[in-house]
């Protein structure tokens, strides 16, 4: 939920952390700092509520020396969002200095304990605890104070720590919050992830939980909590700084919409060859997957929507039972899961609290463990048995849309290679879903050009939709209070059927998560029962309607919300007459596809109306308010 950034080297440290905690910046954004050593007894710091940006004004007129430094980017959990508790918290005598990414959960006993010991606490986080126990055990090395504070906490961290005694030096640690360490010439970086590092290198080494990093310029050591020296082996990341960057486009979200074809398309061919399907990182073999009663999928957000269809395509692809439950449900109802259950996670980030649990859950019970992941050893790649990465790239807007389609690609190519070792598709069958699915980018791609084609279009659309909202809130308070039946409905409704169905839960939840507006999603079939009641002039109906299996039971829902009065916007296949005799108010249409592949071409429509409305709102679209990349706490 936070960003950390270090550098220790032969620059000044102040512009790289900046630059470094502005890449950072979508995991947290609410207060920022940055801790500096410049050669004398005390360590300088800036710190300050707000945007990043606040922080580069007052660097600005009040500039910090130095070469080594530490940096933060903040999304509150403890604590107001405001400078006091903005990071890095010091210690009393202003000599030691740290930055967390975590929860530290008993934080308030050692407050007291130290409150009694005569330590002054400045603001209400629980990071704060952790510098004034450091500086408790410091003796002059500060690698082992910071190792005996830690036998003292539980809870999540990623810390760094920096003291005035010990020049060029950070010491630094990781339990079950992100950390790696960027390798350079003559200075070393460590920050939350990747993509702060890469303008910088692209050779990095993953910190892995209970371990503990000392950096220096010319070198970086690696240790276990005991102080055992571990030797690991950079990685290189073939992500360059340029594809983090927008590449042209005004939102870090519609970049990442564009890039979903071309994604699909590597995705596929990276893993098919000559109708063979790989995942040369899975580590699991066919035999263990025989032995597999079950499936059971477990995610949150998007990621959850994702499996709700990951359903759909295995059980009708792979023919085995699949359940999907939210990650925040699954870790504390007690699942009944166990060897013969293969557990699914699901998660862009690969760090979300909630899944990671229910992860550790269901190895605790015995199951076979998976994790669909887009970030590189991430904690849940590493600690699932087997991982299937979707090489989406790095995935800066929080509302997550390549991520998504990813993930759907996987579940298809993981159902199929599935289908293959239980023999519930012969060979020929899986050969034409391949070549089927294969035809799915270009249709993807079709999408998003007559979106370039009608943007004017969509522009005029998400207008309209403000000028009418505003009339029906304007109607509403108009009206004597007395006289007011209740707040205008909910503004948009989806609906979907079959595989479609789980679309029409994340189509609400990107419109919602970016412009504020109210949005449900619904089966379609669950309509007559409560739903309906909120059909009359207000709430717009996306209908999700291509040409598929229940495209006639698509169009009576649709009858029945136009008989009362609601305003139709139905996603249908290109050339679908018939749609026109409901005269929706407009009717967005996509190739046609066959109906199991559907979602990955009408979930784009979905993505677009969100991006066009929060734009229209004028809304923060790539850093939505309360919301943070990756919920890394609970
Ligand atoms: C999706 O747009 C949201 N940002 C959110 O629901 C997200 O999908 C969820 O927090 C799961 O994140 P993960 O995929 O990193 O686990």
């Amino acid at each position: 939920m936070c960003g950390i950034f270090g550098y220790t080297g032969k620059k000044e440290a102040q512009s790289l952390i900046l630059e470094g905690l502005k890449r950072l910046e979508y995991r947290g954004y609410d207060s920022s700092g940055v801790a500096v050593q410049n050669g004398t007894h005390h360590i300088f710091f800036r710190k300050t509520h707000g945007k990043i940006r606040n922080l580069e004004e007052i660097l600005k007129s009040h500039p910090l020396k130095g070469t080594t430094a530490i940096g933060h980017t903040r999304w509150a959990t403890h604590g107001t969002p405001n400078t006091l508790n903005a990071h890095p918290h010091l210690d009393n005598e202003g000599e030691i200095a740290v930055v967390h990414n975590g929860i530290i959960e008993n934080y308030s006993e050692l407050k007291e304990t130290l409150k009694k010991q005569g330590v002054r606490f400045r603001s209400q986080t629980d990071t704060e605890v952790v510098v004034h126990l450091v500086a408790k055990y410091y003796r002059g090395d500060l690698e082992t104070a910071v190792r005996q504070a830690l036998r003292r906490i539980r809870g999540t961290y990623a810390i760094a720590v920096i003291s005035s005694r010990e020049p060029g030096r950070i010491v630094a640690a990781k339990l079950d919050s992100p950390l790696v360490v960027g390798l350079g010439r003559e200075e070393n970086f460590l920050a939350s992830d990747v993509s702060a590092l890469l303008e910088h290198t692209k050779r990095v080494i993953y910190v892995e939980n209970h371990e503990m990093i000392v950096l220096s310029k010319n070198s970086v050591r690696i240790t276990d909590l005991a102080g055992k020296p571990i030797d690991r082996k950079p990685v290189t990341i073939d992500w360059d700084v340029s594809r983090a960057k927008k590449g042209g486009f005004p939102h870090y979200m519609l970049k990442e919409i564009f890039e979903q074809p071309g994604i699909v398309t590597a995705i596929l061919r990276e893993r098919v060859n000559a109708s063979v399907i790989r995942f040369d990182e899975l580590k699991v073999a066919p035999a263990e997957f025989k032995k597999i009663k079950k499936i059971t999928i477990i995610a949150c957000g998007t990621a959850y929507h994702a499996g709700l269809t990951g359903k759909y395509i295995l059980e009708s692809i792979a023919g085995i039972p699949v359940n999907v439950d939210t990650s925040s449900e699954f870790r504390y109802r007690n699942p009944k899961v166990d060897s013969g259950t293969l557990v699914i996670t699901v998660s862009q980030s690969g760090e979300t609290a909630d899944t990671l649990a229910g992860l550790r859950e269901a190895k605790a019970k015995g199951a076979l463990t998976m994790a669909i992941c887009n970030v590189l050893g991430s904690s849940m790649s590493r600690e699932a048995k087997g991982v299937i990465y979707t090489h989406a790239g790095p995935e800066i807007a929080v509302a997550s849309t390549k991520a998504y389609t990813a993930q759907l690609s996987i579940f298809y190519l993981f159902a199929l290679y599935l289908a293959g070792i239980y023999r519930t598709l012969p060979s020929a069958s899986i050969r034409r879903f391949l070549k089927e699915l294969f035809r799915v980018p270009s249709l993807m791609q079709k999408v998003l050009d007559d979106y370039k084609r009608d943007a004017k279009d969509w522009e005029s659309n998400a207008h309209d939709f403000n000028r009418r909202y505003h009339a029906q809130l304007e109607k509403y308070f108009s009206e004597a209070s007395h006289e007011r039946k209740r707040s205008p409905n909910g503004f948009f409704m989806y609906l979907g059927r079959g595989i479609n169905f789980p679309n029409a839960l994340e189509g609400a939840l990107k419109l919602k998560e970016i412009s504020y507006i109210p949005a449900e999603g619904y089966a379609a079939g669950e309509m007559k029962h409560g739903p309906i009641a909120l059909i009359d002039e207000n709430p717009w109906v996306i209908c999700l309607a291509p040409r598929s299996s229940i495209y006639e039971k698509m169009i009576s829902n649709m009858q029945e919300i136009k008989a009362r009065g609601g305003i139709l916007i139905p996603i249908v296949t290109e050339g679908d007459k018939e749609i026109h005799r409901l005269k929706p108010l407009y009717s967005i249409e996509v190739p046609r596809v066959e109906e199991i592949f559907s979602p990955l071409v009408t979930v784009i429509p979905l993505q677009l109306i969100a991006y066009c409305v929060a734009r229209e709102f004028g809304e923060d679209i790539d850093q939505p308010r309360n919301l943070a990349k990756s919920v890394t706490v609970e």
